[in-house]
């Protein structure tokens, strides 16, 4: 990366400051603000710890939104923060109402929302309605009454088949491996009923038929959005409601007819939530994590009365391939298209293993470490292609989510001791799935080894996690003076993406260059490359470079790279620019 063509992209950016801007388009801004918002997502245990405690907290949240707010984010999005037993990561909640001791006070996530809506940052909360911790009150009730009793209605207890009932009712996988139902204990300590649970036992799935939890849910919502929070992210929002016999799985379900996915009373939900956030003046999103092969189906859940958006994990399911990439782009725009919804742009998440590393393993299948483990990873690659992967999501059409750490361009750890490991993907797999603490381990901040900064430097416990050594070039002290860094590219991409009208509400339009070459304009004025071919291209003479992702030696476009570009002419019909069709005309 040279400084010039950084300097470039600054010096293009004023031409399009925001006192230009069309009326509509700041308009979209003031009141549809989540239609192309980017938000950061933090993963609060391991972010920054403000007590030394070596655990991420409010605190350390606290002490670090400027940092977010230079980076350029609309908003936070804070996985659950909630009093937890952490048997998954804080997305088992046994107190909806009260921030995890480990992290703060209810009165300091009500002062974090309000230092952030300050700095022009909103805030985005995790709720988990599929299930709650078995520590839940709810939950503990239903364990000390009696089958068939009222508290027990709540989840979904069931006796077991066979003559001692020792069967589990039905062969549903979790989705951490092993079974889904785990056996109760009577109070005479005989075995008693059983209950379902897609995760872990830890993870009781409530009963969504059952109208206390339909109430109590959108009170959950009431009692955030009056704490101001401007929207709400749903987890596993496909999976809450059940077909009430619980029938065995078949082979080839029909659309709506899946016994725990998809199901067509989760519209009545989610437009009964709906109407809550709409209730308040301002808007409130509700943003689904929505796992779904079929994207029409996943495409019903953002008509205009239900879910403002949902996560996209199309895309960052695909190799770094540039007919794939071109195919899931396509697709994701043609299906948000009737509904009116803007798409996300994901490159990852707590859940998924981290892009550098991703796109340093050939033949990427999947995101989840599990399908790739022992493939050899090649850094250096994946940080090139996660930098053209960084643009070319920024200048897709809808929001955009980061993922902490992203930014830095830190990898999965994927040597973590055994000992260490908490997600009980690894745990319930005996070892098989490396699980999801690789892309959890605590933020680098400063300084040239572990703790990093993550803790106060008196503090005597450890992170969590251990980090690794060679994240001491990846700290944000460290990245913030490099202008080839990741965090440098991070905050260009973001400063440009957020003056660029074209990039808030400009169609996109695909310009004719090789199948390994994905070229698109947005709106009139403004150009995304990037180049997936082994070879260097060369850039189109009548525009000027706003940013890219590598160097341009000899004005070529490297394999592996993203650039923006600035067209001398306005993106037309007639006028468009070209690109070489290495690998056959597209
Ligand atoms: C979602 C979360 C994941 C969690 C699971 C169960 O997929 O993102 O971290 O383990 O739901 O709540
Ligand atoms: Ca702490």
């Amino acid at each position: 990366m040279t400084d010039g063509v950084l300097e470039a992209a600054a010096g293009q950016q004023s031409k399009t400051a925001s006192a230009d801007m069309p009326k509509g388009t700041r308009e979209l801004a003031a009141d549809q603000w989540w239609r192309r918002a980017v938000i950061y997502q933090v993963y609060v245990r391991s972010f920054a710890d403000g007590n030394g405690d070596g655990i991420g907290d409010l605190a350390g949240v606290r002490s670090k939104l400027q940092y977010l707010a230079d980076l350029g984010v609309d908003a936070i999005w804070f996985t659950p923060w909630y009093v937890s037993p952490l048997a998954d990561g804080g997305y088992d909640v046994a107190d909806y109402r009260a921030i995890d001791p480990a992290f703060g006070s209810l009165g300091e996530a009500e002062q974090l929302i309000a230092e952030a809506k300050a700095l022009g940052i909103r805030t985005i909360v995790d709720v988990v309605p599929n299930h709650v911790s078995d520590q839940h009150p709810w939950f503990q009730a239903a364990l000390a009454a009696a089958p068939g009793s009222p508290e027990r209605a709540r989840f979904w207890f069931r006796p077991g088949r066979g003559k001692n009932c020792d069967e589990m009712p039905n062969a549903w996988v979790s989705n951490f491996w092993g079974t889904t139902w785990t056996r109760t204990t009577n109070p005479d300590g005989t075995p008693g009923e059983w209950y379902l649970h897609l995760f872990s036992p830890e993870q009781p799935d409530l009963n969504w038929d059952h109208p206390e939890v339909r109430a109590e849910h959108e009170a959950v919502l009431r009692f955030w959005f009056d704490r101001g929070v401007a929207g709400v992210r749903i987890d596993s929002a496909a999976l809450l409601v059940k077909d009430p016999a619980l029938p065995e799985i078949p082979a080839e379900p029909k659309p709506g007819e899946h016994p725990n996915t998809d199901r067509d009373d989760l519209h009545v939900i989610y437009r009964g939530w709906r109407a809550v956030a709409d209730s308040y003046p301002d808007e409130r999103i509700l943003v689904g994590e929505i796992w779904l092969p079929d994207i029409e189906r996943f495409a019903k859940y953002l008509r205009p009365d239900e879910l403002h958006t949902a996560f996209n994990f199309d895309f960052l399911g695909r190799p770094w391939n540039a007919v794939g990439l071109r195919e899931s782009i396509d697709t994701t725009l043609i299906a948000h298209a009737p509904v009116g919804a803007p798409p996300t742009w994901v490159l990852s998440n707590h859940d998924v293993t981290r892009p550098v590393t991703r796109y340093g393993q050939e033949d990427t299948a999947f995101a989840f470490a599990t399908k790739r483990a022992g493939t050899p990873t090649d850094l250096d690659l994946g940080r090139r292609r996660s930098r053209a992967a960084a643009m070319l999501c920024a200048a897709l059409p809808g929001s955009l989510y980061i993922y902490q750490g992203e930014e830095l361009g830190l990898d999965e750890v994927q040597d973590l001791p055994a000992e260490q490991r908490q997600d009980p993907m690894y745990h319930r797999s005996g070892g098989a799935d490396p699980g999801r603490d690789g892309c959890r381990v605590p933020l680098p901040w400063a300084g040239a080894e572990p703790p990093f900064g993550f803790s106060p430097p008196a503090a005597s416990a450890k992170p969590w996690l251990p980090q690794p050594r060679h994240w001491a070039k990846l700290t944000v002290e460290a990245e913030q003076g490099d202008p080839g860094s990741m965090l440098s590219l991070y905050r260009h991409m973001l400063r440009i993406r957020r003056s660029e009208p074209d990039l808030a509400c400009g169609d996109l339009r695909w310009l004719p260059s090789g199948a390994e070459v994905l070229a698109f304009a947005r709106g009139e004025d403004f150009v995304s490359v990037t180049n997936l071919s082994p070879a260097p291209i060369e850039l189109p003479a009548e525009a000027s470079v706003l940013l890219a992702s590598a160097d341009l030696a000899g004005g070529l476009l490297p394999s592996d790279a993203t650039a923006w570009l600035r067209p001398d002419r306005p993106q037309t019909e007639d006028r468009l620019l070209r690109f070489p069709t290495v690998g056959g005309e597209c």
